[in-house]
């Protein structure tokens, strides 16, 4: 089973998964490979995006007319298939991740979904990915969502190479709930972040509640 958003009831959750975008049948099958998988103890189920979520960031890439997008953090590749049907035929994804494995299972649903040619996957720490990009500006949209103590590095670097308007994604920023109370260095690296971009000048920031927290950063 996906994450669904702490907030919310069990039954509010649904609700919001059944008023949204239903999720396709390469999505579903996804879902289901990324469950046994955790079933097998092969890979953590909850690290994937909720179904609803990728469904608004599907939405927001095509509002946004993005057609350089970048991904921090692949996984099984639910939110990079979402994203990469929300752009055009002539869009491109570039997709960061350290493993091989769980990024093995993304390319058999990129595939068969026939998004393939229009990811590009690196497998590096992100932190040296993104540090080798030019620092231009590229990216119409980015998403976040590996490891938490990386974030405010990750924002720092994506900054000169988004586009001004486009949009950054963090994924995990209530870290459900405790960003209020921090009991862990993830807890408080993503409570410190928070903080600091709420006051910081060149991002437009919001802080969604929606399932784990999603942040927006539009680039001023
Ligand atoms: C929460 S999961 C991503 C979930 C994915 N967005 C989805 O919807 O299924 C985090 C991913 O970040 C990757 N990761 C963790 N640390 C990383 C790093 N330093 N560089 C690149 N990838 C990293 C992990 O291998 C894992 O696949």
């Amino acid at each position: 089973m996906t994450p669904r958003s702490f907030l919310l009831t069990p039954q509010l959750a649904d609700y919001v998964r059944e008023s949204s975008e239903p999720v396709d049948r390469i999505a579903a099958d996804l879902i289901a490979e990324t469950a046994a998988m955790a079933e097998r103890g092969e890979a953590p189920a909850t690290m994937q995006i909720a179904p609803e979520q990728g469904a608004f960031m599907r939405l927001l890439a095509t509002a946004l007319g993005a057609r350089r997008a970048i991904e921090i953090g692949t996984f099984t590749g639910l939110s990079a298939l979402y994203v990469v049907s929300g752009m055009p035929a002539d869009g491109s994804l570039l997709c960061l991740d350290v493993s091989e494995e769980w990024t093995a299972v993304a390319r058999r649903y990129w595939a068969r979904a026939g998004v393939d040619d229009r990811i590009e996957l690196q497998l590096a720490p992100a932190m040296e990915t993104l540090r080798a990009l030019p620092e231009v500006e590229t990216f119409d949209l980015a998403f976040v969502d590996a490891d938490k103590t990386g974030y405010p590095a990750y924002v720092e670097e994506l900054y000169p190479r988004m586009v001004t308007n486009g949009v950054v994604l963090l994924d995990n920023t209530l870290r459900a709930g405790r960003v209020v109370d921090p009991q862990t260095d993830d807890d408080r690296a993503i409570a410190e972040l928070n903080a600091s971009l709420a006051v910081d000048p060149r991002w437009e920031t919001v802080l969604l509640p929606m399932a784990d927290g999603l942040t927006m950063l539009r680039k001023r």
